[in-house]
């Protein structure tokens, strides 16, 4: 299957992305972005192509994706207003500050991670590790020096994979609210010098 890997975004790919984003980390998120079909919705709309990386294969199908976050945007950013377009005004007014706990560095490192997932019948086959590669030269050509991503404590597979590209641990973060909210009490962050 070749496989191939760009940044455009069409319209059609946008519940794809979303959809599989949901699927890799919708557990994380129930509790806050939940309803899914809410969820999936806002998720769909904020998408930012400008921040993204898609795999897809020759018929055009999504297969896996490496959002990231800048000082200028992010793959599933959004505001007060979108959330509040789709979970009404408390809704989104509680949520937006339950996000911003997750957003709330990216000035540190400039270059971060936002969300890489393979859909699961694909995984295992080097589609994550071509992703972060292409990620890490799409931060080279911005001017960046190195790429932060942060990993949750149990996912031990996907931490392992990242040492092997070249991630080294820079510290260990997490907080009791981090476990009520997004299911993970602490989580890896790390690095690639570029
Ligand atoms: C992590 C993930 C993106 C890796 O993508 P991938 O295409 O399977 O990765 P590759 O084929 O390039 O590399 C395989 C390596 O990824 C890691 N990996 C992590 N979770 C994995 C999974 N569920 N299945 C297969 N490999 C996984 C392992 O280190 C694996 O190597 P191993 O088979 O020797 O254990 C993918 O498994 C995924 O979408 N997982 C769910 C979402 C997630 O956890 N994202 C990371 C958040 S930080």
């Amino acid at each position: 299957m070749k496989i191939e890997y760009s940044r455009s975004l069409s319209p059609a790919d946008r519940r794809a992305a979303a959809a599989l984003y949901w699927l890799a980390f919708g557990s994380k998120l129930a509790r806050v972005m939940g309803p899914e079909t809410k969820a999936l919705g806002y998720i769909e709309q904020v998408l930012d192509p400008t921040h993204a990386l898609l795999a897809r294969d020759d018929a055009g199908k999504v297969l896996g994706l490496a959002g990231f976050r800048t000082a200028y945007g992010s793959f599933v950013g959004g505001g007060l207003a979108e959330l509040q377009a789709v979970y009404g005004r408390a809704g989104g007014l509680w949520r937006a500050a339950c996000l911003h706990i997750l957003a709330r560095d990216v000035a540190e490192q400039n270059f971060v991670v936002d969300g890489l997932a393979v859909r699961p019948e694909t995984r295992g086959k080097g589609i994550g590790a071509a992703l972060l590669e292409a990620l890490c030269l799409e931060a080279e050509a911005r001017g960046h020096r190195a790429v932060r991503l942060d990993v949750v404590e149990e996912n031990l597979r996907a931490r392992a994979l990242y040492e092997r590209l070249g991630f080294r641990v820079r510290a260990h973060r997490g907080s009791k609210l981090t476990r009520w909210l997004f299911d993970f009490g602490g989580f890896w962050v790390m690095v690639r010098e570029l």
